[in-house]
């Protein structure tokens, strides 16, 4: 079987640089979906991905150009999504390295040309929106070169005039190499990503590496060696088009009655169980949770339905968890999962939005690893699970390598955020005149606290940032509690450093005090480590009463203030006798 005319390829690229403008544009340009059917970035499945402009899932849809027959591979663009990102790479032979003309390479388009050249890719450098008043390629080019790629073959284009398509196209049929022809070994074909129907299972998107595979096959994964027979198998033109055999080189879909995205994960291979392959394909891993937080219904008689939600969400989402929980402050919830603080966004909303719940959503944490005294080595993600500070010998916490990209003269604002989050200096680099690239290791948990926002105002939005998992370092770390009527909400306890431990407690609590509305009574809130006291204040006594504002007797206007007041309530949790709103969860976030 030739493969000649096969080109698997990918594009890579910058948030908003343009990946899916431009995926739209080959789309079009071959036909394979009608101006009529030309929704903006049909790439993009999910209304909220369409929404926020970002990519959650790889998707995979074959062009027809030229008689070749060109499979383009969608990746996410975020950093919590870069081992599927990894997995998409490896099931093509070249990328595209879409670059924002006027932008030039972020940290983003770093991690990806890293990851492309791990990968052995053909790279072929695309500068978009050359459209744009403000476009610089020829600085593009120079900031290319001095990564170290090829700039001979660079590709200028507007995704969103048009122009440059045909020159894409060309240029992945000349330089992208046809996979190899290795029909005859084994099977084995690599997952890199997958989704749930509720009438076929899991449809796992598939690179086939060798070998075939055909409707009826015994087929096993090959990290679990479950074992299924294929159903089906088809290509995406985009829709789902049935064919009777995938051989290597080919990308498509798989659906062999597999029930659960846990069994098909990303990175998996899969083989045949009677004539199965020596190895798998390398670099399959579980991915892990990195950042937790306690999810809790606003109403108590939601947590059936929060649980279906959960239970619905992970069918197409193998890397979220979730197990219950319960809280003195906020009753019966769920200690979620997630890959990073990107993920535990999309799923909250998605949770608010498509499943209609009200969430408070406790301030993320990390998996901390606690040596006891007594020698037992413990992993807790909730901080309220902590044991009593005299029992702790040693606590290590996971670190992050970040690489952030930035114009030269916010250097010193960026370094100094690093520092004050515990960052560790660790190298920096001129991408070109006025580009530094600077790496630090960085706790996590301090990364996963505002950082980036941070980050992005003290550079006026010109820095970017991405970050790889890095490994456990002991750190001296306390639990701060905070008492509320002098009541400790296990719910707004957090893992700080010992030495910012007092002044982060004091700030807490001056914002809990801005947060929580005044009762009927007065509302001491205190900061504490351990049975020390380290902060104090008060929130004076007040009777509310809502309708004063209302001289005369507007009944309507009157009802509105306390329905008002009602849908702000719903926002509330009772703890105690204190009324604490869902915002005051979130402040253990949010530094200053
Ligand atoms: P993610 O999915 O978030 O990774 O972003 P993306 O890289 O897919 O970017 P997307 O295609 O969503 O484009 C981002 C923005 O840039 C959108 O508002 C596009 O309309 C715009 N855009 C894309 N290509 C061009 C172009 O050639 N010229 C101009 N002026 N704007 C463009």
């Amino acid at each position: 079987m030739d493969t000649s005319h096969i080109r698997n390829f990918c594009i890579i690229a910058h948030i908003d640089h343009g990946k899916s403008t431009l995926a739209d544009r080959l789309l079009e340009y071959t036909g394979t979906i009608s101006d009529r059917e030309m929704q903006d970035q049909v790439l993009d499945k999910m209304d909220l991905e369409r929404e926020r402009g970002i990519t959650i899932k790889a998707q995979a849809v074959r062009l027809n150009y030229k008689g070749y027959e060109l499979n383009l591979i969608d990746t996410p663009g975020h950093v919590d999504f870069t081992y599927e990102v990894s997995r998409s790479l490896a099931a093509c032979e070249g990328a595209l390295l879409v670059v924002d003309a006027s932008q030039g390479v972020e940290a983003q388009t770093l991690a990806n040309i890293y990851l492309a050249l791990e990968h052995d890719l053909e790279i072929i450098p695309v500068i978009n929106k050359i459209d744009l008043p403000s476009a610089d390629p020829e600085r593009v080019k120079e900031q290319l070169i001095e990564i170290g790629l090829e700039v001979d073959n660079v590709i200028l284009t507007s995704a969103k005039e048009g122009t440059g398509i045909q020159d894409v196209l060309d240029a992945i049929v000349e330089l992208v190499p046809p996979p190899e022809n290795t029909v005859n070994r084994p099977l084995r074909a690599l997952v890199f990503d997958s989704f749930y129907d509720s009438y076929q299972g899991v449809v796992a998107y598939v690179r086939i590496v060798n070998g075939e595979i055909s409707p009826g096959d015994k087929i096993m994964m090959m990290s679990n060696q479950k074992t299924y027979e294929v159903d089906e198998l088809g290509i995406f033109v985009p829709d789902m088009k049935t064919v009777n055999k995938l051989r290597a080189g080919d990308v498509g879909y798989v659906i062999a009655g597999i029930k659960d995205v846990k069994n098909c994960r990303v990175g998996d291979t899969i083989t045949l169980s009677n004539k199965p392959a020596e190895s798998p394909l390398p670099g399959y891993k579980k991915v892990k949770p990195m950042v937790f937080s306690g999810l809790y219904p606003t109403d108590s008689n939601d947590y059936e339905l929060l649980k279906d939600a959960l239970e619905k969400l992970q069918l197409n989402d193998a890397s979220l968890s979730f197990e219950p929980e319960t809280s003195e402050a906020l009753g019966f919830g769920f200690r979620c999962g997630f890959l990073g603080l990107l993920h535990m966004e999309i799923i909250q909303e998605r949770l608010e939005r498509e499943y209609g719940l009200n969430l408070v959503v406790t301030a993320p944490s990390v998996n901390y690893r606690i040596n006891t005294v007594d020698g037992e080595k413990l992993e807790i993600e909730n901080p309220a699970e902590f044991p009593e500070q005299q029992q702790i010998e040693s606590i290590e916490e996971p670190f992050v390598r970040a690489e952030i990209y930035l114009p030269e003269e916010f250097v010193g604002q960026a370094m100094e955020l690093c520092q004050d989050n515990r960052g560790e200096f660790k190298d920096m680099q001129y991408v070109d005149r006025d580009r530094v690239s600077l790496i630090y290791e960085i706790p996590l948990s301090e990364l996963i606290t505002d950082f980036f926002n941070q980050l992005k105002s003290k550079t006026r939005g010109y820095a970017t940032l991405d970050y790889e998992f890095k490994g456990y370092k002991e750190s001296n770390l306390v639990k701060l509690d905070i008492l509320i009527n002098g009541e400790v909400v296990d719910a707004l306890s957090c893992i700080v450093h010992r030495d910012s431990a007092e002044a982060r407690g004091r700030s807490l609590i001056r914002k809990l005090k801005k947060l929580i509305p005044r009762q009927m009574f007065e509302v001491p809130i205190q900061a504490a480590i351990g049975n020390k006291i380290i902060a104090r204040v008060n929130i004076k006594a007040l009777r509310k009463n809502v309708l004063q504002k209302c001289y005369g007797g507007d009944v309507t206007r009157k009802r509105k203030l306390l329905e008002k007041q009602k849908e702000g309530k719903k926002r509330m949790k009772k703890v105690g006798k204190v009324e604490i709103p869902q915002k005051a969860f979130m402040a253990v976030l949010e530094r200053n």
